[in-house]
């Protein structure tokens, strides 16, 4: 398969890794709880911070369990006068970057940026999904081509699913000196073949095509064209005279088509009465009737997702106005109704689903109301930056409190707005609630520091497997020497790690060999000191030997 490469990429390639793990540190003033009830990480969760430490410290208690994640990241489109800063010039990116790959980042363009950007998220928002999980992703051309090829790399090109082209726009800018663009993409990959979409419920719409002219105890049917396009020559078994019950007369396509079945299976829908020929019985052409009743529960999702049916940006943006009772200039919301769908398509009703770049919360506002309908308990999760600009950080206006937490607020409790003709109007509240996070300090720092103490083998082994499971190891198990720490739910735990040699304990492909050599289980969750070796590599790895391999750095400095 043909790689993208970027400057930066080497280096971001096993970042996630080296990200360290941060608290996630409740805010119970900010968050929204039934009485009595403390904040936690089980339920509804709204994060402030940058998504990549945020996604990190969630692994810990959420990795393999969002059912659905849907995200809106920056599309790059490097216009300078953009509402929010999506040319990746916003402090924490600048100073992220800056960090992680250095000068040659500094000097990589803004599609380098960009990946380099994308890249560790994508990969940590798939340890976070379940096996039978499904991600959106939102997007234009600016970064589509790219996305897709990170994707194939990250995902694996066997688990994409679609690319959706929602139409943004009821109508083209007239002033547009290029072809003016009337959508943006959804690209959807599966976690893994697990994944089975939901269908998407009928409308009123739809079901009233179907009528019942002739009281067919069946029920309501539509009627669909009994030809088909070949001609008589490359489809002779489908030429054959049909006779009209009403008239007596032989019927036959026109020389160009054929019937649509056979002559057998013809005779049985004549006998099962399901020919129609019109009111008074004298139509040239017969029709199939297609009923109500054996037509799917729901309609089988496509890529054409026209703004009649999930709302144009236009819209989105007077709906958080409608909500926020003051315009957000800031925000390039999506329609409440492109969430619905996404959801509808992807998650059951007790499913986790996720939103990492949340902006202004839409996609809890669409699981709130789907839950409504269907009396569903799916939780939410969001994650959105507090600024996204230096003058939003002078002004001190935290979107993440003032937007989408106050946009959240709103929907489960009810609003007030003003209708159209200026009379004050309710919208009742979908109920719900939700704990308020943020990212903390870091847990761990970044590197091992040999002048200080380090906790012994066991001790780190007991809270790693405790973090991981929430069962507490079996000591009796435990084998420092091949770093076993213990196996549950067909997964086995490995810790390399020795707090008293000066030398680090790495993961490499060699290591990997030995523990293929004794252990049956397919998934393995490997901390270690150093990881040597290329994500390549240990794809390779994985598929050749029919496993998957979880690595994480040894977080160092245990208190
Ligand atoms: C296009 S907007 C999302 C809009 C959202 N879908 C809605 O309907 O309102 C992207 C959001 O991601 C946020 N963002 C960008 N980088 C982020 C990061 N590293 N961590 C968390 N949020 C981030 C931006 O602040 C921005 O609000």
């Amino acid at each position: 398969m043909p790689t993208l490469q970027f400057k930066g990429k080497s280096v971001i390639e096993t970042y996630h890794h080296t990200v360290p793990h941060h608290r996630l540190e409740f805010d119970a003033k900010l968050s929204l709880l039934p009485r009595g009830e403390k904040p936690g990480l089980d339920g509804n969760l709204i994060i402030e911070g940058d998504n990549l430490l945020a996604l990190k410290a969630l692994l810990p208690t959420h990795a393999g369990k969002v059912k659905c994640i849907y995200i809106d990241p920056p599309y790059n489109t490097g216009n300078e006068g953009w509402v929010y800063n999506d040319n990746l010039t916003q402090p924490q990116f600048k100073e992220w970057i800056g960090r992680t790959v250095g000068k040659e980042g500094e000097d990589a363009t803004r599609h380098d940026k960009w990946c380099c950007m994308m890249y560790p998220r994508l990969v940590l928002l798939k340890e976070l999904l379940r096996e039978d999980g499904a991600i959106f992703i939102s997007i234009d051309d600016n970064e589509i081509h790219h996305l897709r090829s990170l994707m194939d790399e990250v995902f694996g090109l066997e688990n994409f699913l679609a690319t959706v082209c929602w139409q943004k726009k009821y109508s083209a800018s007239n002033d547009h000196q290029g072809i003016a663009p009337m959508h943006d993409f959804l690209l959807v990959y599966q976690r893994s073949p697990q994944f089975k979409r939901s269908l998407l419920p009928r409308t009123h719409e739809q079901d009233k095509a179907y009528k019942n002219p002739d009281n067919d105890p069946r029920g309501p049917w539509k009627p669909m064209d009994y030809t088909c396009n070949k001609t008589k020559d490359e489809r002779p078994n489908l030429y054959y005279p049909i006779i009209n019950k009403h008239t007596g007369k032989e019927v036959c396509p026109d020389e160009k088509r054929v019937w649509h079945c056979s002559e057998d299976v013809t005779d049985e829908n004549l006998e099962l009465d399901l020919l129609w020929w019109g009111k008074d019985g004298t139509n040239a052409m017969p029709s199939l009737k297609n009923h109500l009743s054996t037509v799917q529960a729901g309609l089988v999702p496509n890529t054409w997702w026209p703004h009649e049916d999930v709302g144009h940006t236009d819209e989105a943006k007077k709906e958080l106005q409608r909500i926020l009772g003051v315009p957000a200039a800031s925000m390039t919301p999506k329609p409440v109704d492109l969430l619905r769908r996404v959801v509808q398509i992807a998650s059951g009703p007790n499913d986790i689903v996720l939103d990492s770049f949340a902006g202004s919360g839409t996609t809890a506002h669409a699981v709130l109301s789907i839950n409504e309908r269907d009396k569903g308990s799916r939780r939410w999760i969001l994650v959105q930056l507090p600024f996204e600009t230096l003058a939003q950080v002078k002004a001190k206006e935290n979107i993440c409190q003032e937007i989408t937490t106050e946009r959240v607020r709103r929907v489960i409790q009810g609003y007030s707005y003003k209708g159209q003709r200026g009379n004050k109007q309710r919208a009742p509240g979908l109920g719900g609630s939700f704990t308020y996070a943020r990212v903390g300090d870091p847990l761990f720092s970044e590197y091992r520091d040999l002048g200080k103490k380090l906790p012994p083998f066991v001790d780190l082994a007991k809270y790693i497997f405790y973090t991981e499971t929430s069962h507490d190891c079996d000591l009796k198990q435990v084998d420092p020497e091949s770093g076993f720490i213990g196996e549950i739910g067909g997964k086995s735990y490995y810790l390399f790690y020795s707090p008293n040699d000066r030398e680090d304990r790495e993961a490499s492909l060699k290591t990997l060999d030995r523990i293929l050599k004794k252990d049956k289980n397919r998934s393995w969750v490997i901390y270690t000191e150093r990881i040597w070796m290329h994500q390549e590599d240990l794809r390779q790895f994985e598929r050749e030997n029919g496993r998957s391999v979880r690595l994480m750095l040894v977080p160092f400095n245990l208190k």
